[in-house]
């Protein structure tokens, strides 16, 4: 299997072969039998091993470290420590726009958050390294730790996210408050999450000259290089990325980090390859984290239930030396009606590492707070949550006014609530028991993500054997992207799947963008369609200037590509195959390239959203106020779906991090030390088999002419955001008990 990761043929005909089919991953049966290789099954010769040396406490100064210690463990070839750290081209303090983050590289002796790095320790073996590592024995100055709401530093925003304003209002809310009939006002928190991707962090970086080659995980090749390439003062031409396969990335394999870095620098500094693969442990401080976030909702009715103000307001965490808040309180800009909308952001210091980008930034918190404040206020207005929903949910962007692209949610609230049997559910909590005497709550929420288009470029290659090969830089995740374009681009070429080679995952191709934002299989699909629409072109020319062509006089625009031939579009029987056209021309193969993006105008012109509704039951044991989610219906509108089986495996994924966001994740902080204590995958709960008891995600059909020419919206992050609040509603509804502390908990349930 060579990095550029070649795609064998799979046998997928009886699928049919294009987009709209449910194909499995193309890349499944290398996974499956251990032979798709990752980042750090790289091993060059020649290679050494890093391991990073990471600080215990959380705030202070490392005085003293023995690196002599290290330095005499055989095996051990070199400590870095910021005594010695060789020069970086880039100030590691200074952001690099447009994603970029602060970054510790060994630049002083300053500690910022426990699990810092403070020395690499490079070795012939890992076992060395780690030893070396071990015998560095830091003595530090203790400094007192901000870990929470009640000790960190409060201070304003202008910005949250990637760039948002912190502020936003639509309309007076007092005045809102004021008419309304029915206010309610509730104080919502949601901890520090970690990405824990399966995969860690790594990278093998290998120097020649000035020109660098990265073994890593990366879900932003092209943005990558050129940020690398400014660190290390070359030109991002000189830097080649090769990301074929990565074990999961949630955001976090989006940004740059130290660790990653400081290995590539010391490949560098010591002219030999260098491996540095992070520990799970290590996973918790330099690699981003969702921040916890503290929310309050006041939500303002009229006597029919009808929203007067909606006022959202979060504080959320960010490190000491760097901002990234989760845009929490957004959440409530573009969902529902109200007359007057206010959301507002502030940020807390706190002595951890910068939070980041994780799978909904913002719209998983935010929602997850704005969901169970709509219950809150269905029940103050006596009424059923999804009739509360449907009176409220907005037709056109609350506060621009901007028409929706399209918009499928009334759908989804009515096929999901039947699929769920939702009819007929009372209104009082506690009224519902299973055989068993379990309490049964049904609870629901809205879900929602917006819809971002990155640039992107492809090529396609139609080749003299009629086959095709269609290359982009991006990434596949896991998510089956890789499956999804190829079909893309397959239907673009009039070909059958399994005549389409992809190649993708490494930098030096034409750039695919970003994989995150939801964005990547409508912005690289979108460049490989247009790749294979300029190929058709440049191949309906051949045969239409040619005479001795059956299609000569057609026209460009006079011909239909389909299964390996172009005919007549007004004469289907008048056609001819690619390998008869190029083999005519006398040409091995036909080149065509595009770039992709959104024009501006239709941007601004309409509001683009994904739209969905999740339905949730939770049982509650009376005595022991054990919760178990036993069933999940969510209704999702994506505009057009390229492969039905992997955009339902994306749902589902984002479904059950609802359930683990809901009742089982969180970073738990040592209060007196900073550290967090539960650094590790047996402690920090997620959910398994047994915790996800039935599934189900229905794909509401949605033609939207406006997100981009293909039609297609994002489906990676909108499942978490209506089952967070789902499952919460749900379990209020069981027990009568309103949680608004995440994740909900047995002593929430037992201390009443
Ligand atoms: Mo995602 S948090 O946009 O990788």
């Amino acid at each position: 299997m060579s990095l550029e990761t070649a795609f064998p043929p799979t046998p997928h005909r009886r699928h049919g072969s294009n987009a709209g089919q449910p194909l499995t991953r193309r890349d499944g049966v290398l996974k499956v039998t251990g032979r798709a290789t990752y980042a750090a099954d790289n091993h060059p010769e020649n290679m050494l091993y890093a391991v990073t040396a990471v600080s215990r406490i959380a705030r202070g100064r490392v005085m003293t470290l023995d690196v002599d210690a290290a330095l005499a463990h055989p095996g051990v070839v070199e400590v870095f420590t910021p005594a010695n750290r060789p020069p970086l081209a880039h100030d590691p303090d200074e952001k690099m726009p447009p994603f970029g983050f602060r970054v510790e590289v060994l630049q002083d002796d300053r500690v910022r958050y426990a699990g810092q790095p403070i020395a690499l320790v490079v070795a012939e073996t890992l076992e060395a390294a780690t030893e070396g590592a071990a015998l560095l024995d830091p003595r530090y100055e203790i400094e007192s730790v901000r870990t929470g709401l009640r000790n960190g530093d409060r201070f304003e925003l202008e910005a949250v996210g990637v760039g948002s304003p912190a502020r936003t209002a639509y309309g007076d809310v007092e005045s809102g408050f004021e008419a309304a009939f029915h206010v309610i006002e509730a104080d919502y928190a949601t901890p520090a999450q970690y990405h824990n991707a399966m995969e860690p962090h790594a990278v093998v970086a290998e120097w020649d000259g000035d020109r660098v080659t990265l073994d890593m995980p990366n879900q932003a090749l092209a943005l990558s290089c050129a940020s690398y390439a400014a660190f290390f003062g070359i030109p991002a031409e000189n830097v080649l990325i090769r990301s074929p396969f990565l074990g999961g990335g949630f955001g976090s394999k989006a940004i740059l980090n130290g660790p990653q870095i400081l290995a590539i620098l010391a490949a560098r500094a010591l002219d030999r390859p260098v491996k540095l693969v992070l520990t799970r442990a290590q996973m918790y401080g330099p690699v981003g984290h969702r921040g916890q976030t503290w929310q309050k909702l006041r939500i303002g009715a009229d006597r029919d239930g009808r929203l007067t103000a909606l006022h959202h307001q979060a504080l959320c965490a960010t490190s000491s030396f760097d901002e990234f808040m989760e845009p929490a309180a957004s959440a409530s800009l573009p969902l529902y009606a109200s007359p007057a909308i206010l959301s507002e952001h502030e940020g807390l210091r706190l002595d951890i590492g910068t939070p980041g980008p994780m799978r909904a930034p913002g719209e998983a918190p935010g929602s997850a707070a704005l969901e169970v404040a709509m219950d809150e206020a269905a029940v103050a207005c006596g009424m059923d949550p999804l009739a509360f929903r449907l009176a409220n949910y907005a037709e056109t962007e609350p506060g621009t006014g901007r028409p929706f692209s399209s918009k499928a949610l009334r759908e989804c609230y009515a096929e999901g609530a039947r699929r769920f049997g939702w009819a007929g559910r009372p209104l009082e909590p506690r009224g519902m028991r299973d055989e068993n005497g379990f309490l049964v709550g049904w609870g629901m929420g809205t879900a929602l993500f917006h819809c971002p288009h990155f640039p992107a470029e492809a090529r396609a290659t139609l080749r003299a054997d009629g086959t095709a090969l269609v290359e982009t830089s991006g990434a596949d995740m896991g998510q089956g992207a890789w499956t999804a374009l190829a079909q893309i681009a397959a239907e673009a070429l009039g070909l059958d799947l399994d005549q389409v080679e992809l190649h993708s995952g490494i930098s030096n191709l034409p750039d695919g963008g970003i994989a995150g934002g939801s964005s990547h299989t409508a912005s690289a699909g979108l460049a490989l369609h247009n790749a294979g629409e300029d190929a058709i072109a440049r191949l309906a020319a051949l045969a239409t200037t040619d005479p001795a062509s059956p299609l000569f006089g057609a026209g460009n625009i006079g011909v239909v590509a389909r299964s390996g031939r172009l005919h007549r579009r007004d004469d289907d029987g008048r056609s001819e195959s690619y390998v008869d056209i190029l083999a005519r021309a006398d040409l091995s193969e036909v080149v065509g390239t595009a770039k992709a993006a959104r024009p501006a105008d239709v941007e601004e012109a309409h509001a683009m959203y994904s739209h969905g509704a999740v339905f949730a039951e939770v049982k509650v044991d009376p005595d022991l106020c054990q919760i178990r989610v036993t069933r999940l219906v969510g209704a999702f509108a994506a505009g057009r779906i390229i492969n039905p089986r992997l955009v339902r495996s994306q749902y589902f994924g984002g479904m059950i991090w609802g359930i683990s966001f809901a009742l089982q994740e969180e970073a738990i902080t040592d209060r007196r030390t900073g550290r967090i204590m539960n650094a590790n995958l047996a402690e920090y709960h997620v959910p398994v088999n047994a915790d996800v008891l039935s599934l189900e995600a229905i794909l509401v059909p949605e033609e939207d002419a406006y997100v981009n020419p293909l039609g297609v919206k994002g489906v990676g992050e909108i499942g978490v955001t209506g089952t967070v609040g789902a499952i919460a509603n749900a379990v209020w509804h069981a027990t009568g008990i309103r949680v608004r502390r995440f994740p909900i908990r047995i002593e929430d349930l037992l201390a009443r």
